[in-house]
């Protein structure tokens, strides 16, 4: 398979995991807001991260749903099946149950359950996630385009929507950590929490101007060296994760594949996924 091929089918398989649920069924809480929700994970049940409450009382919890309930309803008809009232206080995590009888659902059980976070917490600033106001989705619940009164202009924010996230997103955080000070990635501006967890980081927010993009291929070769002076490969070198500042200084984004290795060999992968990029776009500029 052709190196466009695969990234074509890696970015299916991303996006994929990011739509909404299974059976085109909508499930909904009467007292929350749906935030994400994937298809169904290995071990888990169907998940959905929810907003319940509103004002100083917002919180986020995440359900599990029973996955029977993923049979119910045909899956070339929508419907929007109804769940329980969620509790209110003292729970994040609660799993529901379906009574196959009388096809309803109820709570089975809440938990307060400790999830996963963030533990390398290099940089001083920590935002609460609800801070933020929402400027522009760019990939589902994941990364957004945001305002906050501590920076003048949009930021990003890149955030783990369920517990098993964390971990890629806890490695790019370490390689904008080990790259700072660089000007090889966007500025890295913190941390962002969930009630104090730490699920994801603010940077630099970079608007993609297709038009200059192919204008500094050399400056993502250069960025690229940069990491690689550093002992970072980067694992996904293509010229989509270069960004092109309006000043026309290039960056490298999305550091989730990224290893701190002096092989060659990968270094080598790297260089090899940009060249041909560097071709392709030679080939076919815009
Ligand atoms: C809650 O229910 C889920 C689903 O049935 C189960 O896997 C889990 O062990 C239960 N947790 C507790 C604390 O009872």
């Amino acid at each position: 398979m052709s190196l466009w091929a695969r990234l074509f089918f890696i970015s299916i398989a991303i996006a994929s995991a990011q739509t909404a649920a299974p059976g085109q069924n909508d499930y909904r809480f009467p007292n929350s807001q749906v935030l994400a929700t994937q298809q169904k994970v290995a071990n888990y049940n169907h998940p959905l991260r929810e907003m319940v409450g509103g004002g100083e009382q917002k919180d986020i919890k995440y359900a599990f749903l029973d996955s029977k309930m993923l049979q119910v309803g045909c899956p070339s008809e929508q419907a929007t099946i109804g769940l329980p009232l969620l509790p209110l206080r003292n729970w994040n995590e609660a799993h529901t149950h379906l009574d196959r009888h009388s096809g309803t659902h109820s709570i089975r059980n809440t938990t307060k359950t400790s999830h996963l976070e963030m533990m390398d917490i290099w940089n001083h600033r920590k935002i609460d996630h609800l801070e933020f106001v929402k400027v522009e989705v760019l990939q589902h619940d994941r990364m957004q385009v945001v305002t906050h009164p501590d920076f003048d202009a949009p930021v990003l924010i890149k955030t783990a929507s369920f517990p098993w996230e964390i971990l890629s997103l806890e490695r790019e955080a370490t390689v904008y950590g080990l790259l700072h000070g660089s000007g090889a990635t966007p500025e890295f501006h913190g941390h962002v929490t969930e009630g104090g967890r730490v699920i994801g980081f603010i940077t630099e927010y970079i608007a993609e101007v297709p038009s200059i993009r192919g204008r500094n291929m050399q400056g993502c070769l250069a960025a690229l060296r940069t990491l690689h002076r550093r002992g970072i490969a980067h694992g996904d070198a293509h010229d989509g994760n270069c960004l092109i500042r309006k000043d026309g200084s290039a960056v490298l984004i999305d550091f989730e594949l990224s290893v701190e290795t002096w092989s060659l060999e990968e270094f080598e992968r790297d260089l090899d996924i940009i060249g041909r990029c560097i071709q392709e776009l030679s080939e076919h500029p815009y």
